[in-house]
C-alpha cells in the first residue's frame, strides 16, 4: 500500500471552499452594514430579517406571512416538528432518509414509519397499503430532489399522487428541499408546495446555494402554521441571526446568488461525471443511479459485501464515505453514500482508485 498523505472524504455533505463565493460574501457583508446598520445589529423579529423574508416570499410567489427565516433549515425542521408532532404521533419518512431528521423525530417520541425509497421517489403503493390498513400519520417527511442520502428525485406523477393521498388521509407533507437549485441535468419539476399550498409545508436553505456557515434556512407554509412556528421561535431565541440573514439578503438581491448557484452546479456536474466514470472503470461491481443534481450518490455493491470491512479498509487508505447502514435501522449492509460536493475531480479519481483497492482487498479476503 502506498503512503497516503491526504484523506479524501466522500463523507461530508458540504461544499469545498473553491465553490464558495467568499469575495461575494465579503461584498454582501459590506453592503449589508452600509444599507441597514440598525437592522443588522438589533434583535430583529422571530420571523427573520424582513427584507430577506420578502425576497423569499417573492421567489415563491406567496405573501411574506407564509414565510419564516430560521437559523438553517435544521432549525426550521425542529420548530415544525415541535409545532405538529406529539409523542406517539406517526410520521412517514423515506427508507433511506437523512439521519438527523430521523434522530430529531425519534427524540420527540414520534412513531416513525419508513417507506421504501425507489429511484423515482417514495414507494406510494406501499404508502397507500399502509394507509388503507389503518396508518394515520400526522406528517410525511419527503426530500423530493436529489435526496439525501440516495440522490434520487421524486417523479412528477408521484408528487401529484402523494399530495392527493395526503389530502385524502389528512396528513401534512413536509417537503424538505435544500438541493432544489442544484439541478445540473433533466427538467425541473414543480414543488409539491405549488401543487397543494394548503397542505404542504416547505423547507429550504441557503446552505447549498451560498454556504452552510451562513446557517440561514426557511419554511414556507400556511399562515397558521407559520404563526405557530414564529411563536415557538420567539420563545426559543427571540430572533434568528440578523447579521447572517442581512448578508444573505444582500447576496441574494445583488444577483450574486445566481452566479453562485451556476458555479456550484457546474462543479457538481463535472464531479458527478468524474465519479461515475471512475467507478465504471475502477469498480465495475458498483451499481448506482447517476443523480441529476445535488451532492450525493448511492452505491450498491454485490450482496454479501461487508460495508464495515470496506469502510475500515478504505480508512486505512485515507478515503472516507458514509455506510449505507447509517441511514436505516436494519439492512443495507452492502451500500454506501458518496458525497461529491467536497472533493475536486482530481481527488475523486484518486479517492475512487483507493476505494477500489480497498474493495479488492476485502473481496479477496472473503474468498479465502
Ligand atoms: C435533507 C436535508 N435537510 C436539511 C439539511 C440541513 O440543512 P441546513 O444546513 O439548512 O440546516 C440537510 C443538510 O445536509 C439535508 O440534507
Amino acid at each position: 500500500m502506498s503512503t497516503v498523505t491526504k484523506t479524501i472524504s466522500f463523507a461530508r455533505g458540504a461544499p469545498s471552499l473553491d465553490i464558495v463565493d467568499v469575495e461575494g460574501l465579503k461584498a454582501a457583508a459590506q453592503a449589508a452594514f452600509e444599507v441597514d446598520p440598525g437592522g443588522l445589529t438589533a434583535y430583529g423579529t422571530s420571523v427573520g430579517y424582513l427584507p430577506l423574508r420578502h425576497w423569499i416570499a417573492e421567489r415563491h410567489g406567496v405573501a411574506p406571512e407564509h414565510v419564516i427565516v430560521t437559523n438553517g433549515s435544521m432549525q426550521a425542521d425542529a420548530f415544525l416538528f415541535d409545532a405538529l408532532v406529539k409523542a406517539g404521533d406517526e410520521v412517514i419518512v423515506e427508507l433511506l432518509t437523512y439521519d438527523r431528521t430521523m434522530l430529531s423525530l425519534r427524540n420527540r417520541g414520534a412513531s416513525v414509519r419508513m417507506i421504501e425509497l425507489e429511484p423515482d421517489g417514495i414507494d406510494l403503493d406501499a404508502l397507500e397499503r399502509a394507509l388503507v390498513a389503518g396508518a394515520r400519520p400526522k406528517l410525511a417527511h419527503i426530500i423530493p430532489n436529489f435526496q439525501n442520502p440516495a440522490g434520487y428525485t421524486l417523479s412528477l406523477a408521484k408528487r401529484e399522487r402523494l399530495v392527493a393521498l395526503a389530502r385524502e388521509y389528512g396528513f401534512v407533507v413536509f417537503e424538505d428541499d435544500p438541493y432544489v437549485e442544484l439541478r445540473f441535468s433533466g427538467e425541473r419539476l414543480p414543488r409539491m408546495l405549488e401543487l397543494d399550498p394548503e397542505n404542504v409545508v416547505y423547507a429550504s436553505s441557503f446552505s447549498k446555494t451560498v454556504a452552510p456557515g451562513t446557517r440561514v434556512g426557511y419554511l414556507v407554509g400556511p399562515r397558521p402554521v407559520i404563526a405557530t412556528v414564529a411563536q415557538l421561535a420567539t420563545e426559543v431565541y427571540i430572533s434568528p441571526n440578523m447579521l447572517a440573514q442581512g448578508i444573505v439578503n444582500q447576496f441574494a438581491r445583488s444577483g450574486a446568488i445566481d452566479r453562485s448557484i451556476e458555479t456550484v452546479k457546474n462543479a457538481l456536474h463535472e464531479r458527478v461525471q468524474t465519479l461515475t466514470g471512475a467507478l465504471r472503470r475502477e469498480l465495475p461491481d458498483a451499481r448506482f443511479v447517476t443523480p441529476d443534481g445535488g451532492y450525493f450518490m448511492w452505491v450498491e455493491l454485490p450482496e454479501g459485501t461487508d460495508v464495515n470491512a470496506l469502510f475500515d479498509a478504505a480508512v486505512q487508505r485515507g478515503v472516507q464515505f458514509v455506510k449505507g447502514t447509517d441511514f436505516v435501522l436494519e439492512g443495507y449492509e452492502s451500500t454506501l453514500r458518496l458525497a461529491y460536493s467536497g472533493v475536486t475531480p482530481a481527488e475523486i479519481e484518486e479517492g475512487v482508485s483507493r476505494l477500489a483497492d480497498a474493495y479488492r482487498e476485502i473481496t479477496a479476503a472473503a474468498a479465502v
